[in-house]
């Protein structure tokens, strides 16, 4: 059946990758998903937000997150590691009605609350949870853009003078930290970058020192970066030049996400460039074979993009690849 996260990040942070925390809310991606993961043998973390529960209805997540493993297991996969994850989650009540309904791990994101209701509210998640063998993400530091209804304008980062006290009291199995990312495809404005020799925006450098001096505080302890799409541009660029328009989009570069992986940082949450990667390959569908209207003719060619994606991240940026 579906695992915690406890063991798995455990062998990232000796094996020096990170496991991928792809999101989903619909089958294609689902499929995407459980087939680049068994196909490279990863660990992976499937991960649903409020708003996607909202979407796909609970009782089928979980039948279908259920139904992957079994997936997995078709596809060659003998030993399936795979955790179905609550993303964001914003009250008790939520991470609850979740652990009661088969997550194996969920995070509670108390980070825009004051420090004390952030420690006692992941507090009493951990201890529920925990009683199901439910493992818990925490967050410290605010991430700048929007995430469900919360928006920031700045980062905040992580303050490493709290994250002893944090982890000890809250009893948390993993902890999210702000250095820079953020959701979403407008992860830095224009004037935040530099532009190299063809006139490409090249974004500022995530805050390394703020993660060592976390990973100072607690050696071994299981690191998140939210935030940590790439947007392709070329995905950005088939959707602008197919009807789309998303002016100046711009994620994190591969090179900073492979050196975070090498560290105590294991997981590593991907969702907006599924979404672009899905979108890019439907225009495209739509602009060239304007006749088609069964949905397996786009969503099909969308998949096969998704899953072309989701290996690429296994492989060539979180090295997680072999490890399940
Ligand atoms: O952190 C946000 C995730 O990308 C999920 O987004 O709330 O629109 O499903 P969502
Ligand atoms: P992206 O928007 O960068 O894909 O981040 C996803 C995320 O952090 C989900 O929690
Ligand atoms: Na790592
Ligand atoms: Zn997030």
């Amino acid at each position: 059946g579906l695992v915690n996260t406890r063991e798995m990040f455990a062998k990232a942070i000796k094996g020096g990758y990170a496991v991928p925390a792809f999101n989903f809310n619909n089958m294609e991606q689902l499929q995407a998903i459980v087939k680049a993961a068994a196909e490279e043998k990863s660990p992976v973390i499937l991960q649903v937000s409020k708003g996607a529960r909202n979407y796909a209805n609970a009782t089928l997540l979980r039948y279908m997150a259920q139904g992957a493993v079994e997936y997995a297991k078709e596809l060659g996969w003998e030993n399936p590691q795979i955790v179905l994850h609550l993303d964001h989650g914003d009250s008790f009540e939520l991470c609850k009605n979740c652990i009661d309904n088969g997550f194996s791990s969920v995070m509670i994101d108390g980070s825009h609350l004051p420090y004390e209701e952030n420690v006692a509210l992941t507090k009493k998640v951990v201890e529920y949870a925990h009683q199901f063998d439910v493992t818990v993400e925490g967050e410290l530091g605010i991430l700048a853009g929007v995430e469900d209804e919360v928006s920031a304008e700045h980062h905040t980062y992580t303050d490493p003078e709290e994250v002893i006290d944090f982890a000890q009291r809250t009893g948390c199995d993993s902890l999210a930290i702000s250095i820079g990312t953020s959701h979403g495809a407008y992860k830095f404005k224009p004037e935040q970058c530099t532009r190299d020799a063809s006139g490409k925006l090249v974004p500022p450098p995530l805050a390394f020192d703020v993660l060592d001096a976390v990973m100072e505080k607690l050696p071994g302890f299981p690191i998140v970066l939210h935030g940590s799409s790439s947007v392709p541009q070329e995905y950005v660029d088939i959707i602008n030049t197919h009807g789309g328009k998303l002016p100046d989009a711009i994620g994190i570069p591969e090179d900073q996400l492979r050196k975070a992986a090498k560290s105590a940082v294991c997981k590593i949450n991907i969702d907006s460039d599924s979404r672009l990667a899905m979108t890019a390959a439907v225009r495209k569908v739509f602009v060239e074979k304007p006749a088609e209207f069964d949905p397996r003719k786009y969503l099909g060619p969308a998949r096969d993009e998704m899953e072309k994606l989701y290996k690429h991240k296994i492989e060539a940026v979180l090295g997680s690849n072999g490890k399940a």
